[in-house]
């Protein structure tokens, strides 16, 4: 039986992670506000901090695997503009960095990070929020979003969650990660019955703009669904499975961009290998 580390334990996905990993008979180490084995605020420095060290120390120094569930909604407020980029981004790759030997050291280790359908169905994210946050600027980000006013927050919303699934599309490939037995993937939900979907439906403006979104398949997702797929993305059937992003979203961002994925590599993505491949005919 494994160690799992599950953050946004308390609520929504996460909790069900954690009711099916339990039940299963593994030892989940809970990160949440409040109602988990680890209490942090994972908006702080401080509380993210807290979040690497408790549960390092709960786990031994081992860690089978890590759900990043965590994260807070675009629900409209200035006030929250630093909190959607410091808990949905630094939230997940300050912890992951901080738990990165523990998960090494099972040798065999699974992490899922919760990214968003909003990533590749939001207009005109600007690309600078995106890039303050892989460079850990929040205030920057934030500025970034200012001009969009009352729709700010989604803006912040899907650059938080961009930045997270570039963040490990860029390091699941590396020896530090893929070359370190740990499988680093994204799972993107679409609008999923939980506390943080029914929180945007009680605003009415947020609540016509959500039931007004195609959804092919119709309906919103539910928890459990999701959270069986986040457990499939741990088990032994995700050893092959790395840096990919999982959509479950009722057909949504199929139906927005049919044809924007999968596209061929850029040439100039190929050009050291194509330089391998012209040294090694030189030396025949
Ligand atoms: P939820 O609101 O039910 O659960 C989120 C959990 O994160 C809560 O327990 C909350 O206390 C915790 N959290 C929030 N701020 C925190 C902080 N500062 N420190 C520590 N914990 C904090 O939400 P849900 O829907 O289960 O979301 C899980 C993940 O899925 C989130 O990352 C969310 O962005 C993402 N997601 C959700 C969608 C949905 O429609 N429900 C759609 C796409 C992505």
């Amino acid at each position: 039986m494994g160690v799992y580390a599950v953050t946004g334990s308390a609520s929504g996905m996460g909790r069900a992670v954690v009711d099916r990993l339990t039940a299963a008979g593994h030892t989940v180490i809970g990160v949440d506000l409040a109602g988990a084995e680890v209490a942090a605020d994972l908006s702080t420095h401080e509380g993210r901090r807290h979040a690497v060290q408790e549960v390092l120390s709960r786990a031994a120094g081992k860690l089978d695997g890590a759900v990043l569930a965590a994260g807070m909604g675009p629900v409209p407020g200035a006030e929250r503009l630093p909190l959607l980029g410091s808990v949905n981004y630094l939230g997940v790759v300050e912890l992951l960095d901080g738990w990165r030997a523990a998960l090494s050291a099972a040798g065999n280790a699974k992490v899922v990070v919760f990214g968003s359908n909003s990533t590749t169905t939001t207009p005109a994210v600007p690309r600078r929020t995106v890039k303050a946050l892989l460079s850990g600027d929040v205030d920057k980000a934030v500025r970034s979003v200012r001009l969009f006013g009352k729709h700010a927050a989604p803006m912040m919303y899907a650059g938080s969650k961009i930045a997270v699934s570039r963040w490990v599309r860029r390091h699941a490939t590396t020896k530090d990660w893929a070359g370190a037995g740990i499988r680093l993937n994204v799972l993107a939900p679409g609008a999923i019955m939980t506390p943080l979907l029914e929180k945007q439906l009680s605003t009415p403006s947020e609540a016509k703009l959500i039931r007004r979104f195609p959804v092919p398949v119709g309906g919103f997702g539910d928890a459990g669904q999701l959270a069986d797929w986040v457990v499939f993305m741990l088990s032994d059937a995700a050893d092959f499975l790395c840096g990919s992003v999982v959509f479950v979203d009722g057909g949504s961002d199929a139906y927005f961009r049919p044809d924007s994925w999968p596209n061929p590599v850029p040439i100039s993505r190929l050009v050291p290998y194509a330089w391998r491949f012209l040294r090694y005919r030189g030396n025949r």
